[in-house]
Order: structure tokens, then C-alpha cells, then sequence
């Protein structure tokens, strides 16, 4: 067994799992009138209500003892501190220090980082602005009217996904568009609307090797001399954005035109900086503060508020809890609110590439489950797709909703009505799968409603919701640069609680890495045939086929 599995607090919980046994969420209500009270809290302009789980004040108790002796806090605060906690790279892991507001230095290897984070983030600002208004042209002396970036994994899934969330404040006159699949289609649809002398290029890898992103990147720049023809006039329509400036100038980007960031940003902790460029481009340099303010706020409420109020804490215990105790493998994030439609995906990322371990930090195989699957689709649309399972299935998924009190486009016969009726479906949802419906009320409704005593009885065991089904709900007053750079930076800080008491390293990616290995050796042999005996029977009869059939 590890080290956690023998632990006290693990054998506290386990025992409290089965004291609690079949325990209704409906009863703990009934019991406690205070509970959603109790069982709530508001953090860097988020509230979140935590009523609706599996929980008892002691369940609470023993799961912040687990978090105590796991040492949550101090590798908190090591994580703050600029300690190489990315231990299997020997890095130090700093995306906080990138939204860092206050006038507390961030030592790496004791020399404080702050004033170069600054100082990209000046260059940045100057560089958004420049396109926003105008002054920056291309090399025909027009306006740049689109900006493609072109990145993957974190150097895309987060400027998307808060592009996408923050369309109310963008900029009118210029569109962003973002480009990652190695599929030439996603590059060509891309390309085919746009104009070469009014398009910039951000080419987005903190490593400037990733095999797709190079690419693309090549590709983009074979279709914008197509027509500009010199290649002096790239450097008005190519900048780079990464931490490998030797592979930037390679590729015939002028450093001039490089935006940096450092080895302790991890890949997909990076939207706060320079990879953040399209965003500060998006919605300009004052509201890009915003974003940070709101991160740094929920830095300071995760860096200071007592556990026991402690948001990222709260959920990353819960998670746990569901995980490692009631066998839950998979977990919901539902946002209602369009805009966040590209959240989870981002989040999957976030989650799945941190937590996806099986080995603690010592290198010893895990003997308990690590992180969940991560899925979802905004609301109302994932009702009407998988909430079947979620509601009456034999799994157990424990589910986000997330929120707005308002809408940024309150339509509707009465101003507003569509973001009642969205409200009103995120609240009985959650009210849905935490109180169920039981066959006395499912023989009631039907009767009520004129069915015979047979056809009753028949549809009874279908029509049952069992029930006790957990959720947190996350609202916010209104989607912003600030609420939802709290949003972000509130599951950053829960997937990293979560990676502490699992004793794994959240901010490595090894797993990655063999498929990309294995795609570069299958690469030059689509051509030419496998070479004999170099694949299984399945990966060579693939490859056959495709060259029989291409
Ligand atoms: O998918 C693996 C990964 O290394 C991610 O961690 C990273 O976000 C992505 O590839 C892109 O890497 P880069 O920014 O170096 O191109």
C-alpha cells in the first residue's frame, strides 16, 4: 500500500464512507435547515453552493484532515514560493506569478521574475493595442482585420476558450480565428475568407517544435507569400509567442517580434502571458488586466482563507471524496451560459493532462484512482444529449453548473425571459439530481393524471429517480474578464489540490509523449511500407490498408 492508503485520514474517510452507506442528500435536508448555509460560500466574486453533495459536517472534517496531512497548504505555499514542485522536470510552476498584483516579488532560483513578467506584458499591451487601433499594418499598409493563432493544447485551448467567453467585449473591426489540428482542413476552411495583406499570424508553442503547430505555421506562411510574394514582409504579418527563441529565428520570425515566457509556465497554465496575446488583442489591454485581477483575487482567497472556506479547496476535496471513496471515474462541468461553450474543453486539459497519473512523485505506482474523466456540454443542450445517464445510469457523476445572474443579451418576449428559462433548468437539474423521485410519487403523478392501476405499476421501476446525485453550482453575477479569471484560476487551484493529496506531479505531461514518438517513426514509412517486423500486425495492416486505398 502507499503511503496514503495507509494513512490515517484515508482510513477515517474509509470508514465514514461506510458509516454513511446509502445516506439521502433529501434526508440531510430535511435534518438541517441551515444547510445550504452551511454548505456555501463567496469567493473572488464567485459564490458556490456545495449543499448538494454526499456530505455531513464530519465528512467535511475528515476530508480537510486529509488535506492537512497531505500538506496541502505547504505545498501551496512552496507552489507560490517559486519551489521546483514540478519535480520530474525540475521545474518551478509560477502561472500565478503571471497575475501577480501585488508588490511581492517571485524568486525563481532567488531572482525575482516580476519584472520581466511585467515587462512582457508592457510589450503585449503595446503590441495588442497597436493592432486594435490601426497602427500596426501590413505590408501594404492596411489594418490588420483577422488575427489567426496558431498553437495547440494550451498554447490554443486557452485563448479560445476565452475569446469565445469574453465576444461581448471584443474588439469590432478585427476577428480572431484559431487554427491547431494538423488536418489541412482546419487551416484551409480557416484561410479561404481571409485577405493575406490584412491577416497576422501568432505563432503560439512554448516549445517551437510541436509538430502540428510547425506545420501549420509553414503552411500559413507558403499562403501568405503566395501572394505577398517577398519574404521582408513577414515580419509584418508573423509574430511568435514562445520560450524557444533559437527555433522562433529558425523559422524566420524576427526576436523583434517574439513575445517570451519561462520554462515554470506550463503549457496549459499559460493563458495569463504572452500566449495570452490573442486575448489582450481580443478585448485590449485594459480588460486583459481584468482577467488577471480576477485571477489574482481567487490566488489571494486560495493563498490565504482557512481551508475550511477555502473555494478550490472545498471543490478539489469533493472531488476527491467522489473519486476515491464512492468509485466516481468521470466528472461533469456544465456551464449555462453560450459563451462558456468551449470551457470544458479547455478544462479537460487542464484536468486530464494534470491529474491523468498512475505513479506518485516518488516514482511508486498509485494503488487509489487519480483524476477523473472531465466532459460536459453547456446547458441547456447536454440536457437534451447525455443527462439521461447522469440522472437515472449506473455511474456515478458528480457534476459543475455554472451560472450567470445575467445575460449579456437578455432576450426574449420580456426582457430576459430566455435567462429565466435557462436559470430556471440549471436549478431544477441540480434540485433534479439531488432529490430524485420515488415510486410513491411516480404512482401519484401517473394516478393524478388518469392512468390505469396497470400501466402504473408497469412504468413504475422506469419512471423512479433514485436520486442523491451530487452537484455544485457555481454562479456568477455576470460573465467578465473578472469573474471568469476567478472561474479559471478557481480549477487550476482545485486540480492542483487534488494532484497534492493524490501525491502525484500535476505539471508534467509524459504520457504525451509516446504517440508522438510512434507518429514520427509510422510517418516516413506510409510511404515507403513498414519496415519488417518494426509493428504489430494491426498497425501494419492499417497502414497497408491505407496505401492500397489512398
Ligand atoms: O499535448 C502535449 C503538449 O505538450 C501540451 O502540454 C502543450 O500544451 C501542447 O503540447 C503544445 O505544446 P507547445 O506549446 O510547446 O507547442
Amino acid at each position: 500500500m502507499t503511503a496514503l492508503t495507509r494513512s490515517p485520514a484515508w482510513a477515517a474517510l474509509t470508514q465514514h464512507r461506510q458509516a454513511f452507506g446509502d445516506t439521502h442528500m433529501r434526508d440531510l435536508f430535511a435534518a438541517d435547515p441551515s444547510r445550504f448555509d452551511r454548505f456555501s460560500l463567496d469567493a473572488a466574486g464567485l459564490f458556490l453552493d456545495y449543499s448538494k453533495n454526499r456530505i455531513t459536517p464530519e465528512t467535511l472534517t475528515l476530508l480537510l484532515d486529509l488535506a492537512r496531512q497531505q500538506d496541502v497548504e505547504g505545498w501551496r505555499d512552496r507552489m507560490f514560493g517559486g519551489a521546483p514542485i514540478n519535480l520530474t522536470e525540475g521545474r518551478a510552476v509560477l502561472h500565478t506569478a503571471l497575475r501577480n498584483q501585488s508588490d511581492r516579488p517571485v524568486p525563481v532560483d532567488g531572482r525575482d521574475v516580476m519584472p520581466d513578467v511585467r515587462a512582457v506584458l508592457e510589450r503585449m499591451n503595446g503590441f495588442a493595442s497597436a493592432v486594435r487601433d490601426g497602427s500596426w499594418t501590413g505590408y501594404t499598409g492596411q489594418p490588420i482585420t483577422d488575427v489567426v493563432n496558431i498553437g495547440i493544447g494550451g498554447s490554443d485551448l486557452g485563448p479560445v476558450m476565452v475569446t469565445e467567453a469574453l465576444k461581448p467585449f471584443a474588439h469590432p473591426h478585427v476577428a480572431l480565428h484559431f487554427v491547431s489540428n494538423i488536418d489541412g482542413t482546419h487551416l484551409a476552411e480557416t484561410l479561404k475568407w481571409l485577405d493575406p495583406d490584412t491577416t497576422l499570424f501568432i505563432v503560439a508553442s512554448k516549445t517551437f517544435t510541436t509538430q502540428e503547430t510547425l506545420t501549420n505555421a509553414h503552411s500559413a506562411r507558403r499562403w501568405f507569400l503566395e501572394s505577398a510574394k517577398d519574404p521582408a514582409h513577414i515580419a509584418k504579418h508573423f509574430v511568435a509567442v514562445s520560450t524557444n527563441e533559437a527555433e522562433v529565428v529558425k523559422f524566420g520570425i524576427d526576436p523583434a517580434n517574439m513575445f517570451g515566457f519561462w520554462d515554470w509556465v506550463g503549457g496549459r497554465y499559460s493563458l495569463w502571458g504572452a500566449i495570452g496575446l490573442p486575448i489582450a488583442i481580443a478585448i485590449g489591454p485594459e480588460r486583459f488586466a481584468e482577467l488577471l485581477a480576477g485571477a489574482h483575487a481567487m490566488d489571494e482567497h486560495f493563498r490565504t482563507a482557512p481551508l475550511d472556506r477555502n473555494m478550490p479547496v472545498l471543490l478539489g476535496l469533493l472531488g476527491v471524496w467522489y473519486v476515491n471513496f464512492w468509485g466516481a471515474s468521470s466528472h461533469a462541468v456544465l456551464p449555462y451560459d453560450q459563451y462558456l461553450h468551449r470551457f470544458t474543453a479547455y478544462l479537460q486539459q487542464l484536468d486530464m493532462e494534470s491529474n491523468g497519473k498512475s505513479v506518485t512523485r516518488g516514482g511508486e505506482p498509485v494503488d487509489h484512482a487519480t483524476g477523473p474523466v472531465v466532459f460536459g456540454e453547456p446547458g441547456t443542450n447536454g440536457q437534451h444529449a447525455f443527462y439521461q445517464l447522469i440522472h437515472q445510469g449506473t455511474s456515478l457523476i458528480p457534476c459543475d453548473f455554472i451560472a450567470t445572474a445575467t445575460s449579456h443579451n437578455p432576450i426574449g418576449e420580456t426582457a430576459g425571459a430566455h435567462h429565466r428559462i435557462l436559470l430556471s433548468n440549471v436549478f431544477a437539474q441540480a434540485e433534479a439530481l439531488m432529490r430524485g423521485k420515488t415510486a410513491d410519487e411516480v404512482r401519484a403523478e401517473m394516478t393524478r393524471a388518469g392512468k390505469a392501476p396497470d400501466a402504473v405499476e408497469a412504468l413504475v421501476p422506469h419512471r423512479v429517480f433514485t436520486g442523491n446525485r451530487p452537484s455544485n453550482t457555481i454562479l456568477l453575477k455576470s460573465l467578465t474578464p473578472a469573474t471568469l479569471g476567478a472561474l479559471i484560476a478557481l480549477y487550476e487551484h482545485k486540480v492542483f489540490v487534488q494532484g497534492i493529496v493524490w501525491d502525484i506531479n500535476s505539471f508534467d505531461q509524459w504520457g504525451v509523449e509516446l504517440g508522438k514518438q510512434l507518429a514520427n517513426t509510422i510517418l516516413p514509412e506510409l510511404d515507403s511500407g513498414p519496415q519488417p517486423g518494426a509493428h504489430d500486425a494491426s498497425t501494419s495492416g492499417l497502414m497497408g490498408w491505407w496505401r492500397v486505398n489512398r
